[in-house]
């Protein structure tokens, strides 16, 4: 079975999630990993960032889509376009809560996003999968149900009606820039004169690497990069979830 779960809230249970904020928060932990970041601490709130600063740390995160004040840095992926070393700390409105949400209902997290579709897809199994929208404020972001929709498309299993819908949307689109643009989220960030951020994570398959989520505690979810597989292997991709 494909599902999608539109909001973090419809997630009942699943076996594989995988997260997906495309503006901008897996974007960004993804940029930040291929960085050179070794992990992402991803918070629920400001205050356990706060708790998690340290001298090697980079407090990252936003709030309204404006990074937080005393914080290193936003919630932009280009934020993250140097060399990087040790842990990020983020926290974001939606995304970083949608991980957390995730872990508490799901046996293995992965996260997605436009700039690492393609190595995604090489690391899921082809069924029984649970993509997780994080949308916004409790509701349905169309460039989340988007990109569930091309996974979607990319996987065997049985698609549920969810999946189906986000199927139609994500074929609705003449590019990901479109898809993109189309919805709120976009437009705050416009307003915020971040648009150049929507132009990054409209960009497919930049980024070859997979955040998994590897451990976690009360309000923070430890992402890190999956290993790296061999990307001609004709693997069983069931077998490499399972041994990750
Ligand atoms: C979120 O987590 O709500 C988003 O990533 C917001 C943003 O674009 O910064």
């Amino acid at each position: 079975m494909v599902d999608i779960a539109f909001t973090p809230g419809e997630l009942e249970g699943a076996e594989i999630a995988v997260v997906i904020d495309v503006l901008r928060a897996t974007t960004t932990v993804a940029a930040a990993l291929d960085a050179g970041h070794e992990r992402v601490l991803c918070c629920t709130d400001v205050e356990t960032a706060e708790r998690l600063r340290a001298p090697d740390r980079v407090l990252a995160g936003e709030r309204g889509c404006e990074a937080i004040p005393g914080f290193d840095r936003g919630n932009s992926p280009l934020g993250f376009a140097g060399t990087g070393s040790g842990d990020v700390v983020l926290s974001t409105t939606n995304g970083t809560r949608a991980i957390i949400a995730a872990v508490e209902r799901s046996s293995h997290v992965v996260l997605a996003s436009l700039a690492n579709l393609e190595a995604v897809l090489k690391e899921l199994p082809k069924d029984d999968v649970t993509m997780v929208c994080a949308g916004t404020n409790g509701g349905m972001a169309i460039e989340d149900v988007y990109l569930a929709g091309i996974i979607a498309q990319r996987l065997d299993g049985e698609p549920t009606d969810a999946a189906l819908i986000a199927t139609r949307v994500a074929s609705g689109y003449a590019n990901h820039q479109e898809a993109l643009d189309a919805g709120a989220n976009a437009r705050v960030l416009r307003e915020t004169d971040q648009h150049a951020d929507i132009e990054y994570c409209a960009r497919e398959s930049i980024l070859d690497l997979v955040p998994q989520v590897t451990d976690s505690m009360p309000g923070v979810a430890i992402v890190t990069r999956a290993p790296a597989r061999p990307l001609a292997r004709s693997h069983n991709r069931s077998q490499s979830m399972e041994d990750s």
